[in-house]
């Protein structure tokens, strides 16, 4: 028998650490629900590896991430599989630990299952070519990593930066102490629901267009309309091509101003993901 803990309340920290108490013995499942009284996470415990799998899922119950951590003198250490998922089951972002270190490769797609970017890493240490690619899949930048050099987890990256344009190199830069962009591989922690937050969301679905300070694809987010009402920017990142379609005339001068780019829709995202990336725009 699987003693199921039913828990309700909303203090997900004091669950997770009451959940913690039950490391011996018989394999046990404990729940969380959010406030709809959904399950938001499932704490799986398996005696026979002494590891416990955390869940977290999306709303409607689909599977958002995965993780694994092995219990060390009573102490959770990730260690296994670390994967989030975008809500269609595809991998958003995968990666791996051993013993709180991460270990090999790291990947992120975009949502249609390109790949993003991957990262490198060999024992406590960043390695190898990290590679970036748009929305489109075109190649943009290069991050070399001198061996040994840079921790896993720290901002200053010791590197070879290059910068492509249609296949070719651009610019180079050598880099000592500067803060790359990348994951940073941040140790999922397991007392912590890390339901994508606006940020992340916008670097994932946003930012290969939208730069924080100046036009690229797309306009500069510092240059975006304030004036537009929250339901018009759900429309406009939800469907765009639709606000134009139905002669919407802000849509239609946004459009004609920028030569007719086709603003992509992102009919996968679900309404609480659109509004964390919303405010976290009101942020920039
Ligand atoms: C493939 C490139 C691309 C991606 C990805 C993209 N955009 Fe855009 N965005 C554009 C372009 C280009 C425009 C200018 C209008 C046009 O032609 O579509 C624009 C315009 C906008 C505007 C209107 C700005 C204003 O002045 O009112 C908003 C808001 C916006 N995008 C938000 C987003 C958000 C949020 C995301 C991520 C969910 C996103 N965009 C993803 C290319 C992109």
């Amino acid at each position: 028998m699987k003693p199921i803990l039913v828990l309700l309340f909303p203090l997900v920290y004091s669950i997770v650490a009451s959940a913690q108490t039950d490391t011996k013995g018989m394999p046990s499942t404990t729940k969380i629900y959010n406030e709809e009284g959904k399950v938001q996470m499932t704490i799986f415990y398996n005696p026979s590896c002494q590891c416990k799998i955390y869940s977290e899922f999306f709303g409607d119950g689909k599977l958002l991430a995965k993780r694994v951590f092995k219990l060390v003198d009573g102490k959770e250490v990730v260690d296994g599989e670390d994967i989030t998922y975008f809500h269609d089951g595809s991998i958003q972002a995968y990666k791996k630990w051993k013993d709180a270190l991460p270990d090999g490769r790291f990947y992120f797609n975009h949502e249609d299952g390109r790949l993003e970017h991957e990262e490198f890493y060999d024992g406590k240490y960043k390695t190898g070519t990290w590679k970036y690619f748009d929305a489109f899949g075109r190649l943009v930048r290069e991050q070399i990593y001198e061996p040994r050099t840079t921790l896993w987890n720290s901002k200053k990256d010791n590197a070879t930066v290059k910068y492509y344009q249609n296949g070719a190199v651009v610019k180079t830069d050598k880099v000592k102490g500067t803060t790359l962009s990348g994951s940073n591989a941040t140790t999922p922690s397991p007392a912590v629901i890390t339901t994508l937050d606006g940020a992340s969301l916008f670097r994932l679905k946003c930012k290969a267009c939208h730069d924080p300070e100046s036009p690229s694809y797309g306009p500069a987010v510092k240059s975006f309309q304030k004036k537009r009402k929250e339901a018009w920017l759900y429309q406009w990142v939800r469907n765009a091509d639709e606000l134009v379609a139905a002669g919407d005339k802000d849509a239609l001068a946004l459009y004609q101003q920028w030569n007719n780019k086709k603003h992509p829709s992102q009919t996968k995202l679900t309404d609480e993901q659109i509004k964390a990336i919303l405010s976290y725009l009101k942020t920039q």
